[in-house]
Parts: C-alpha cells; sequence; structure tokens
C-alpha cells in the first residue's frame, strides 16, 4: 500500500525523503513523490514507476531545505500516473499533501468545491482533501487540517505542509497508521516503523483524528477540537538491519532463514519454570477454565494459522473454535456470547478488515486478544490483550517467519490453556513443551533441504498447475502452501482436503500436474495414500511431504515420485516445520520465473484499505 515519510531537522531534505520512501518501497506502489520548500515556493517532485525515476529526477538539485513530504503511491482512484501521483497541492501552490487511504465522499467533496470555482487536474480522492485544507486555511495549518477532517468520510494518513508556514508539518490520521519518531534535534513521521529506524527507535502512535504538529525542536499532538495531548513514546527494539538484506538476494529467503531464531525469541521469553506463561492474552484462570467458544479472525495466511489454530485448540483445550476472514466477519452479524473470547491474528497490525473485525467484537462486548507481531500498531494498541510474535521486521511482501511465529503462538495458547482446563495430563504437557522447546533447532534441519527443493523448483518451475492436498492439519498447511506459491509465482495453485478432491476438482488432474501431498499425521495417512493414489492414476506428479518416520508407510506402492522429507517430530507440531519447505518452493520457483519475489504484482505488505 502507499507510503508516507514527513522530515524536519538539519539534513538536506531530498536524501532524506528518498532513503525514507525506499524503507517503505516493500509495501507495494506504483509512483513516487516529494514535496519541499525553497525561497517560499512549494516544489513538487512525482515520477510514475519506481523509485529510481524519482531518485534520478533529484539528481542535480542542490536544495538547502531541511523540512518536507513524500509519498509512494498505489493507486486506488486514477490509473498511476506522474498527475495523480502524491503530493497533490491547492490551486495556488501553497499546500502539499500526502495521502495514504480513501476518501469515501470525495465526489460530494469535489463537487461542492467545484461549484465554488476550484479546478481539479487529477482524478484521485486524494486532490479533495488539499483544496480542502486550502479552503479552511487562515493562517493556521493545524486548524485548517482540523477543519477539512470534519467534512472527510473514510480512512486517512495525511501530511501536509504549506510554505505560508514554512517550518511546520501537520499529519493526522483515521484507520491508516501513522508514526511520529523523535530524535535529538530532528523528528521525522512515517507510515510504517522501517522509515524511522534510520533516525531513531523512540516513537509515538498517533490514534485516530489525533493531529500532530511538528515544528523545529518541537512536537504537539492534539485532538480534533484543538485541544493539547500528552502522549507515550514507544521504544521500538527492531534493528536497522532487520530492514536489509544482509547478504541475502531478497528478504524472503532471508527470513526464511532467520526463522529457527524468530521461533526461539517467541518461545523462550514465555517459557518459565518449564510452563508457558500466556499471561499476555490477559485471560485469569477462570475465563480460561469457562470458555464457551473462541472465535478466531484474521485474514489471508494468518487465517490460515487460524485454521490450525482451531484443530489444536479443539483437540488439546476442548474449547469449540470457530474460525472467520476478517472481511466476511465484519458483515455476517456473527452472533457472539457475552463470555467468550475472540482472536485477532496479523502480522502488520493494520489490516482493515481485521481491524474492523476486531472493533466489531468490541461493541459486542466481547474480550478481544491480539496475536500480532508490529508493536503498537493499531490492532496491538486496541486489542484488550496483545501476544506479541517476536519475528522481528518482516520486509517481504509474502509472510514467512511472522506466519510461523503466529503458528507456534497458536501451539502455547493451546498447551497453555489446556493445561489450566485440565484436558491434559502433566505428562502430555510437559512432552508438547518438551517438543515446543526442540522446534526451532528442527527449523534449522528443514533448511538443509534448500538444494533438494531448489531441484524441485527447477524441474517444475514452468508448470501451469498446482494443487496442494491434505487431511486435519495437512490441509490446513496446504491451504498456505498452496497461497505462497500463487501469490509469487503466479501459478495457479489451489489446496483441497485430500478427501474432497474426488467431489469435482479430480477431474483437473490429467497426465503431469504437480499435486503435492502433504502426510504428517498418522491417523490420517492411510487415508491421504489413498487420494494419492487416485491422482496418480490420473497421471499427476506427486510430491509428498512427510515424516522421516513415515516413510516406511508408503512402501510396497510407487505413487509418490518425489518424497520432502522433515524431521521426526509430535504429529501435531508438523505444520510448524513443514511450512519451511513449502516457503522455499515458493521461492525457488518464483526466482526460476524471473519475477520481483519481495514484490508480487499488486499486492502490498499490509492491506490498510477495506
Ligand atoms: C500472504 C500474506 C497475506 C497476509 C494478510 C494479513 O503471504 O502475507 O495473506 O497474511 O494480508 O496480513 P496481516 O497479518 O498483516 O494482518
Amino acid at each position: 500500500m502507499c507510503g508516507i515519510v514527513g522530515y524536519i531537522g538539519p539534513r538536506k531534505i531530498l536524501p532524506v525523503l528518498i532513503g525514507g520512501l525506499k524503507k517503505l518501497e516493500y509495501r507495494g506502489y506504483d509512483s513516487a513523490g516529494v514535496a519541499y520548500l525553497e525561497n517560499g515556493k512549494l516544489n513538487i517532485l512525482k515520477e510514475e514507476g519506481k523509485l529510481a525515476a524519482l531518485e534520478e529526477k533529484c539528481i542535480g538539485i542542490e536544495t538547502e531545505n531541511t523540512i518536507g513530504i513524500g509519498h509512494t503511491r498505489w493507486a486506488t482512484h486514477g490509473a498511476p500516473s506522474r498527475v495523480n501521483s502524491h503530493p497533490h497541492t491547492n490551486e495556488a501552490g501553497t499546500i502539499a499533501l500526502v495521502h495514504n487511504g480513501i476518501i469515501e465522499n470525495y465526489a460530494k467533496i469535489k463537487e461542492w468545491l467545484e461549484k465554488k470555482g476550484v479546478k481539479f487536474v487529477s482524478e484521485t480522492d486524494t486532490e479533495v482533501a488539499a483544496h480542502l485544507i486550502n479552503h479552511f486555511y487562515f493562517g493556521d495549518l493545524r486548524a485548517a487540517v482540523a477543519n477539512a477532517i470534519e467534512m472527510i468520510e473514510g480512512s486517512y494518513a495525511f501530511a501536509v505542509v504549506s510554505s505560508e508556514e514554512p517550518d511546520t508539518i501537520v499529519a493526522v490520521r483515521k484507520d491508516s497508521p501513522l508514526i511520529v519518531g523523535k530524535a535529538d534535534g530532528e523528528s521525522i513521521l512515517a507510515s510504517d516503523i522501517p522509515a524511522l529506524l534510520e533516525y531513531t527507535r523512540d516513537v509515538y502512535f498517533l490514534n485516530d483524528n489525533e493531529i500532530v504538529e511538528m515544528k523545529r525542536g518541537s512536537i504537539n499532538f492534539y485532538d480534533e477540537y484543538g485541544t493539547k495531548l500528552r502522549k507515550e513514546i514507544t521504544r521500538i527494539d527492531w534493528d536497522v538491519s532487520q530492514a536489509e538484506k544482509g547478504g541475502y538476494e531478497h528478504f524472503m529467503i532471508k527470513e526464511i532463514y532467520e526463522q529457527p531464531r524468530a521461533l526461539q525469541d517467541t518461545f523462550s521469553p514465555r517459557l518459565i519454570d518449564g510452563k508457558i506463561d500466556i499471561s499476555e492474552m490477559g485471560m485469569d484462570e477462570d475465563f480460561i477454565r469457562n470458555l464457551p467458544k473462541i472465535t478466531i479472525v484474521a485474514c489471508g495466511s494468518a487465517s490460515h494459522v487460524a485454521h490450525v489454530g482451531k484443530y489444536i485448540i479443539e483437540r488439546v483445550a476442548k474449547i469449540p473454535v470457530e474460525v472467520d476472514i476478517a472481511s466476511e466477519f465484519r458483515y455476517r452479524k456473527p452472533l457472539l456470547l457475552p463470555d467468550q473470547l475472540v482472536m485477532v491474528i496479523s502480522q502488520s497490525g493494520e489490516t482493515a478488515d481485521t481491524i474492523a473485525a476486531l472493533r466489531e467484537a468490541k461493541d459486542n462486548g466481547v474480550k478481544v486478544a491480539a496475536v500480532v507481531n508490529v508493536i503498537g500498531s493499531t490492532i496491538a494498541r486496541e486489542a484488550d490483550a496483545a501476544f506479541y510474535t517476536h519475528a522481528g521486521m518482516e520486509i517481504a511482501v509474502a509472510t514467512t517467519k511472522a506466519y510461523d511465529t503466529q503458528l507456534l503462538s497458536m501451539y502455547m495458547l493451546a498447551y497453555a490453556m489446556a493445561h489450566v482446563r485440565g484436558t491434559i495430563t502433566e505428562e502430555e504437557y510437559n512432552e508438547a513443551v518438551r517438543e515446543l522447546t526442540l522446534l526451532p533447532e528442527k527449523a534449522e534441519n528443514v533448511l538443509e533441504l534448500c538444494e533438494q527443493i531448489q531441484h524441485i523448483a527447477y524441474e517444475r518451475f514452468m508448470d501451469e498447475d498446482t494443487f496442494f492436498i491434505g487431511r486435519g492439519l495437512d490441509y490446513a498447511l496446504a491451504m498456505e502452501a498452496s497461497l505462497k506459491l500463487k501469490e509469487i509465482s503466479y501459478i495457479h495453485a489451489e489446496a483441497y482436503a485430500a478427501g474432497e478432491l474426488k467431489h469435482g476438482t479430480i477431474a483437473l488432474i490429467e497426465k503431469n500436474t504437480l499435486v503435492v501431498a502433504i502426510a504428517t499425521q498418522k491417523d490420517l495417512i492411510e487415508k491421504t495414500i489413498s487420494n494419492i493414489k487416485e491422482v496418480k492414476a490420473r497421471g499427476a506428479h506427486v510430491i509428498c511431504l512427510t515424516m522421516e518416520k513415515y516413510l516406511s508407510e508408503f512402501k510396497d506402492q510407487d505413487s509418490v515420485d518425489e518424497f520432502i522429507l522433515i524431521p521426526d517430530m509430535m504429529d501435531m507440531m508438523a505444520p510448524i516445520i513443514g511450512v519451511i519447505p513449502m516457503q522455499m518452493l515458493a521461492y525457488y520457483i518464483t526466482l526460476d520465473k524471473g519475477f520481483d519475489v519481495d514484490k508480487p504484482r499488486n499486492l502490498a505488505k499490509s492491506v490498510t484499505v477495506e
């Protein structure tokens, strides 16, 4: 999605803005622009396409200016083009503004302004905000912005500058993230943490309709009525190196390799005296004991985590679990019970649909706990409790390490709740804790499959269709494996509950169609083998992911063309390790196809619009 930066300080503005926008490139964009002042006049530079085009345009511009705003745009209203890219200005070119989000009532405001004689130049919703702020401008930029947002419906993060107030940036947000960083003698704002880390780790998170006024040497916050607010600084413990590739060719492969560390960081701080501590979930023992139901809500890969969560929480903690995709949950008027839990899962903590689902649940008076990666994100702040995954900063659009730490969190929650509820024996609990402790090491071992996976990728990268099948937990893993492949390689991929295939989809299997069968669950393996035979009989090329201990189950039959063997572990834990070769398969196939692995087409790292 779009990215925003803004800066005031001693440094020359253009390299700061371009550098900040580069840190947000991973979010996906199709044009970029900056605004800065020179001799009392606002200068705007914009280019369609990659940031490199804008950067080239900046070469040779020797501005002494040290305040400005920048933007990477991901087109919603109006095609990607120079005129539609941000910053947008009022007619006189005295006010410039960048915007993330969507102004829903822009047509109405546009008509109103046009009647007053305002001329528009772009097709964007954003341009109305620049003219509207100008309409309300009488020498006080903050007041003009406050008046403008009263009329605006929709989601926004705005950063605004004016040539009339050359030492000020005003910014405001609603349903779109905005963070302000405070460093020694300089302040920077951005829509996402990576753009700030070079300057500071001390940040303020803006809440909806809070306005920040950044001047040289001061940062002040106000509510929409002009009342000054006191805000707490949050210290971000992410490192600037996490936003760099560190010798890897892509962020995605770096993040795949970071998984043993991420699993360790998520698990170890919560293992206290041999017991899993889930106190961050804010549930006391009585609440856990009496839970009648849990509803897990998320989008995309995080919703696949929810499916695994359902299997294991129901199995070990004996609590009924319902899984909902956030975009469905928010509109389907779900029946929630007053003493149940709604759990939302999100890497970014800024996914618009998941935020809406969280608010829907809270409006119904239900307790909401979040499993979330980004500290201080909207979801982390608005949920009643936040259980942080410690994946670190995730840059590649396709999630890997955040996904795996979310999965691990489901297991920690399931076993900790089961322990409280007495639905497993002490021995079973201790055995599970032992297995969880071993996962980082197993994740390390499974990375050794890299060469085999590269070979498979080379053999199969020209495929047009791939099917992932499995039962139970293996089906949940198949869903994630399929999404991973299709979102970055653009190969059509589908996940099927193996037993469901013959109810229609098997018609698509023909000679050499790739079927990846996942078979890691002892009680289901025989059934999955039957399904493998069915596709093999129709000519499929079958790759089977299983554990070493189950290889013997496949003897005396030659339906599998190649095995991917993951180390032995408790069957229940297999998705956490099994997903890693699936991520590698998607990565290497995409590499062979020559596509941009980290920034797949049409996708953005966090989906902050509905
Ligand atoms: C896929 C992927 C997406 C996200 C989804 C939710 O690789 O990354 O499907 O899982 O957009 O995002 P978060 O977790 O940020 O809410």
